[in-house]
């Protein structure tokens, strides 16, 4: 059994890969991932969910099943997100699966949307699949893999029930915990904590900042040290009640591909980001408007990356989840 086991949890990990790679890409849905196994555990198809009205990830994946003449082999089902069973823009992925020979389902999640949680799962189990949550794999990595998922949802799960986007806030501290860079640089962490950083920016649908960031640094806000997506752009909202941004910046910002926006109230903003269904915003801001959020509890994670005092050493990077529930 484990010798199954384990091949189930590779082909979680890489379902999750494949959502991940396009985190920041699907909104209004959620990113999702779905490999395909035959009845021995071989891989036979991976997919995601690539852009919202192009197929869900279980579709695509058994797409290209039936381009490879594979169709017949699909025995087990792998899939970061419970199969959704209404229809949308696209048809129920339960009724996708269930044209097919699959016999197993593994889930990450549940489907966070207040229509529609345990739905699809019921819907196959009641089809006569084996349908089983991803955490209760006879493996290790089962709790570890299950928390991923959750996290992978999160800003979803979060959207779907409170209209607001997931928070996350990014911070450099550097090895005095200070948040100001020296003068004539506007950063001080690594090349590596700077991928890392633009990661998360290609995650995120919107980027929050301040006033006081825009004067004193000019930022770009664009994704340079990672590829981003093709053609997406993303929001750039600036927390200005004076009105001390300067017209020309907001124009630049539009040429590089943001629609940059002015606002004067924290709540108010993660409401119309929501309504615009924004699922992730990156708070990257100077210490005002990153004290601003955590005073409110309107953050939901915190990555933070300091600068070792060992020089050559790598920055450490944290993570800080405000919630417990809302761990990954
Ligand atoms: N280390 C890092 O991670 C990091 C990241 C970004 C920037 N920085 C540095 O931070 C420095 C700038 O710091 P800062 O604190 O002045 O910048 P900031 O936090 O980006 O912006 C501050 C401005 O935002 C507005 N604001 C603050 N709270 C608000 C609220 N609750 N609602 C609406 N607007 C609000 C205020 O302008 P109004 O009063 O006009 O509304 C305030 O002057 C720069 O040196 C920059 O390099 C560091």
């Amino acid at each position: 059994m484990i010798g199954r086991a384990s091949r189930v949890a590779d082909a979680f990990r890489l379902a999750l890969e494949e959502a991940h790679t396009f985190v920041g890409a699907t909104a209004p849905n959620p990113p999702v991932g779905c490999v395909l196994l035959d009845a021995v555990g071989e891989v036979l198809a991976k997919a995601a969910h690539v852009r919202a009205g192009q197929p869900h990830a279980e579709a695509a994946a058994i797409a290209a099943c039936r381009a490879a003449g594979l169709v017949e082999r699909i025995h087990t089902a792998v899939v970061t997100l419970e199969p959704c069973s209404h229809t949308g823009r696209t048809p129920p992925c339960t009724e996708a699966l269930l044209s097919t020979p699959v016999r197993a389902v593994w889930i990450g999640a549940l489907d966070p949307h207040p229509r529609a949680p345990g739905v699809g799962f019921a819907r196959l189990g009641q089809a006569g699949l084996a349908v089983a949550m991803i955490s209760e794999l006879d493996h290790p990595d089962a709790p570890e893999l299950a928390r991923a998922a959750g996290r992978l949802i999160a800003p979803f799960a979060k959207l779907s029930r409170t209209g607001r986007p997931w928070v996350l806030v990014k911070t450099a501290l550097d090895v005095r915990s200070g948040m100001i860079p020296p003068p004539v640089a506007k950063t001080f962490t690594s090349p590596q904590s700077l991928a890392h950083a633009h990661r998360l920016r290609r995650g995120c649908e919107a980027i929050i900042t301040g006033s006081g960031t825009v004067l004193a640094d000019d930022p770009t806000f664009t994704v340079r040290h990672v590829a981003d997506h093709p053609g997406r752009r993303r929001r750039l909202a600036i927390l200005d009640r004076r009105g001390r941004t300067p017209g020309a910046y907001l124009d630049a910002a539009a040429a590089r591909g943001l629609d940059a926006s002015l606002h004067t109230d924290i709540p108010a903003l993660l409401d119309k980001l929501g309504a615009a269904g924004v699922l992730s915003a990156l708070v990257e801001a100077g210490p005002t408007v990153r004290q601003a959020f955590l005073d409110a509890e309107l953050w939901d994670e915190e990555v933070v990356f300091q600068r070792s005092a060992l020089p050559g050493d790598p920055d450490r990077v944290e993570v800080r989840t405000r919630l417990a529930s809302a761990q990954p």
